[in-house]
């Protein structure tokens, strides 16, 4: 079958993340692993989508004489979304270990599916430096519109969205809020079932990161 595709969302193919993504998702994984695979799989996908990251020319003595390199120079802001955003933090981290992390807590309303927001802590200046939005889960994208909404009220204008698994309704969402944000996904799954989860997915990111089935 052939995948949809859209201008703004980029499935990162790399076998390294969809063969853990694939361990991520059997439900014989356990709490433990889940965690670890969701720490790799972040890592791996940050490492893709700082590709084309702005650097600056700088020159270092090596012992044998001076050499041109490279500085990573503009900020970075990590901003999870609490609970399961926190899954991928460490892991993007251990890659990009001075960038900054603001923290959103919106947790969805069983009943409507809508989006609650009860935490919201950012960087002084976090307008001045290139966001990434972290969420394994893009399902009905009611979570990540209202944490975009949050974020481009600081004056933040460079947003990228890093997630493991997305719906095709929650791009097409999320893509209608804000075009201008660029999505990052090792998968785009069917669809959504009945109760607004992600089929096949890998169930509640939150609860198998947490062990609170
Ligand atoms: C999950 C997930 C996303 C959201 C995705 O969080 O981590 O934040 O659902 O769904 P949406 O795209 O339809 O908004 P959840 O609401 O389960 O919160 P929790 O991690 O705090 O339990
Ligand atoms: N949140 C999850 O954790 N999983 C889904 O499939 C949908 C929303």
């Amino acid at each position: 079958m052939t995948q949809r595709t859209w201008p703004n969302v980029t499935i990162i193919r790399h076998p390294v993340v969809q063969e853990r993504l694939t361990w991520a998702r059997d439900k014989r994984t356990g709490v433990e692993q889940f965690r670890r695979l969701v720490g790799q799989i972040a890592r791996l996908m940050a490492f893709e989508i700082t590709r084309d990251y702005p650097t600056n020319a700088v020159c270092v003595e090596t012992p044998l004489g001076p050499c041109d390199g490279v500085a990573m120079t503009r900020g970075l802001t990590l901003v999870p979304i609490l609970r399961a955003g926190l899954g991928m933090v460490e892991g993007i981290l251990q890659l990009l270990p001075s960038a900054r992390v603001g923290h959103l807590g919106i947790y969805r309303d069983h009943d409507t599916l809508k989006p609650v927001t009860y935490y919201n802590k950012m960087p002084p200046d976090i307008a001045r430096t290139d966001v990434i939005v972290i969420d394994p889960m893009l399902a009905t994208a009611g979570s990540l519109t209202a944490a975009i909404d949050l974020i481009k009220k600081t004056g933040a204008n460079s947003i990228k969205v890093l997630c493991l698994v997305a719906a095709p309704e929650g791009i097409e969402r999320l893509i209608a809020a804000h075009p201008d944000v660029a999505v990052f996904t090792a998968a785009v799954d069917e669809k959504l079932n009945e109760k607004g989860y992600i089929v096949p997915g890998l169930g509640d990111a939150g609860d198998r990161l947490f062990g609170t089935t």
